[in-house]
């Protein structure tokens, strides 16, 4: 049988074709836009979602026999706000994982309701992205709107709606709702009450890997898929990705080089660290992970050559790269504020360090070593909590680059594995799906067997020296231009 996996991103969907011994067919990839309406807000029309789904599923099938596809599951972006009123309809563009106007409505909830509160409600803290502070500006800012909300979704929650019916969503996705006790899974009462919604309001929360309904008669007769194809559930884009490099179970990482970076840990049990830095979520494999997020990433070397350098060629801005370890140029990769560890929306994007003899090399080093020292904040907040993290797997945009898992590997002290797909959610979308259609017993034996480590970058002792000095002077940097970036804001 044949596993549709869709990759909800935030600058494309991602659709890939994979057959039920793990080996993909087809990759389809559409584009839609993203609004920055006002300086550190992001924002995308769930329609155009919906609408380059369909086509690239399309796409993605042509010329196969359709009647072998049997599930269709998703890894999507997460905490973005999806209303609808009640005719199903979208209220308004779906704020997004990286946007940062809540900054009023983050420091409510961590200040007057209280950071311990919201621990033991929901096993986190608030940051900026997350879903109930965007329901709280809402509420104040556009009341009109927040009065018709009879539906709140998650992105990839709007696809399996319009494909299946059904209002659904998974527990590795609503962890990063701020609405869920991750813990016990299920909906907090104290978080919905503090948000003024109901749980009839939510979506109705499911495994990753359970099929929630099939595909509505008239998309199947659309799209030349069987009525039987089965919807499954899916997960958070991270949850999704951690499956489709095969980091399930415990004590595994991964790296994801996306629009965004996070270091992911999986558990076997439930944890949450001292400080509450790093996200405690659910797993998509029915566990659970700590999870830290830097909100640019790989869009901070995409922003370096494209818009400011001008160029397409980032393999050639890398190529003249030598002085790995001894560059004197920082970057701070906060384009967009930043969430783990500092949860600071006013952060900002900054180059320090530059002398007349500073090049171009220099300034792109400096973007890649900015970023790997970003993850390494919070894996440095992972081992104080007792975790042994030696090796990683990677995924991601940014991991095609060999220089930049070459600069992570020795940044971060750890064996990278490169494993032979680094498509993370599109992968771990079809594995789910292949789950929820019986192919496999569960999420740990499907990613046990499908998913192949192909080459291992190995940190070198010299180098690992040379970026310890360089990570130390890197970690001075945000504390001391933090109240600059609240004056400027
Ligand atoms: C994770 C997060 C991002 C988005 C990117 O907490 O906000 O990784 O999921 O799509």
């Amino acid at each position: 049988m044949l596993y549709i996996g869709i990759d909800l991103g935030t600058s494309a969907v991602k659709l890939l074709l994979m057959d039920g011994g793990g080996k993909i067919h087809n990759i389809v990839s559409k584009e839609y836009p993203l609004y920055f309406p006002h300086p550190g807000w992001s924002e995308q029309n769930p329609e155009d979602w919906y609408e380059q789904t369909i086509d690239g599923i399309r796409e993605l099938i042509k010329g196969t026999d359709a009647s072998q596809v049997a599930g269709i599951s998703f890894g999507g972006q997460m905490h973005g706000l999806v209303a609808l009123d009640k005719e199903d309809k979208v209220i308004r563009p779906a704020i997004l994982w990286n946007d940062g106007r809540t900054a009023k409505e983050t420091d409510y909830l961590n200040q007057v309701i209280g950071k311990e509160k919201l621990s033991e409600y929901t096993a986190n803290i608030a940051f900026a992205g997350f879903t109930a502070p965007k329901l709280l500006w809402m509420k104040e800012n556009e009341p009109e709107n927040f009065a018709k909300i009879a539906k709140i979704m998650l992105p990839k929650d709007y696809l399996a709606y319009c494909l299946s019916g059904v209002h659904c969503t998974d527990y590795s996705d609503a962890s990063g709702m701020l609405l869920m006790d991750v813990k016990n899974k299920c909906w907090s009462k104290e978080m919905t009450e503090i948000c003024g919604v109901t749980e009839e309001q939510l979506p109705r929360l499911y495994e990753s890997y359970d099929v929630v309904g099939t595909l509505k008669p008239e998309l199947a007769e659309e799209t030349g898929l069987s009525r039987e194809v089965k919807i499954i559930a899916g997960a958070g884009d991270n949850a999704a990705a951690a499956v489709g490099t095969g980091t399930v179970g415990d004590g595994m990482c991964n790296i994801s080089l996306g629009t965004s970076g996070t270091i992911f840990i999986s558990s076997r049990n439930f944890g949450v660290d001292d400080n509450n830095a790093l996200h405690s979520f659910a797993h998509a494999d029915g566990r659970y992970h700590l999870m830290g997020c830097m909100l640019s990433a790989a869009s901070c070397n995409k922003w370096w050559n494209e818009d400011i350098l001008g160029t397409a060629d980032f393999a050639a801005e890398q190529a003249a790269i030598t002085k790995l370890g001894e560059n004197q140029v920082f970057y701070l990769p906060y384009l967009m504020g930043e969430r783990s560890p500092h949860n600071d929306p006013k952060a900002r994007g900054t180059f320090i360090g530059m002398t007349m003899d500073t090049t171009r090399a220099d300034m792109t080093q400096a973007v890649l070593e900015g970023v790997a020292f970003g993850l390494r904040d919070s894996l440095e907040v992972a081992r104080k909590l007792g975790v042994k993290i030696e090796r990683t797997k990677i995924c991601g945009g940014g991991a095609k680059s060999p220089l930049w898992k070459k600069i992570i590997a020795n940044v971060m002290d750890l064996k990278v594995d490169v494993i032979e797909s680094e498509e993370g959610p599109g992968y771990g979308g079809a594995i789910l799906a292949a789950v929820g259609c019986g192919e496999y017993g569960s999420v740990e034996e499907a990613a046990g067997k499908l998913v192949k480590v192909i080459d291992t970058v190995e940190p070198d002792k010299e180098l690992v020296a040379k970026y310890e000095e360089r990570y130390q002077k890197f970690k001075n940097i945000y504390p001391a231009v933090k109240g600059l970036f609240q004056k400027l804001s």
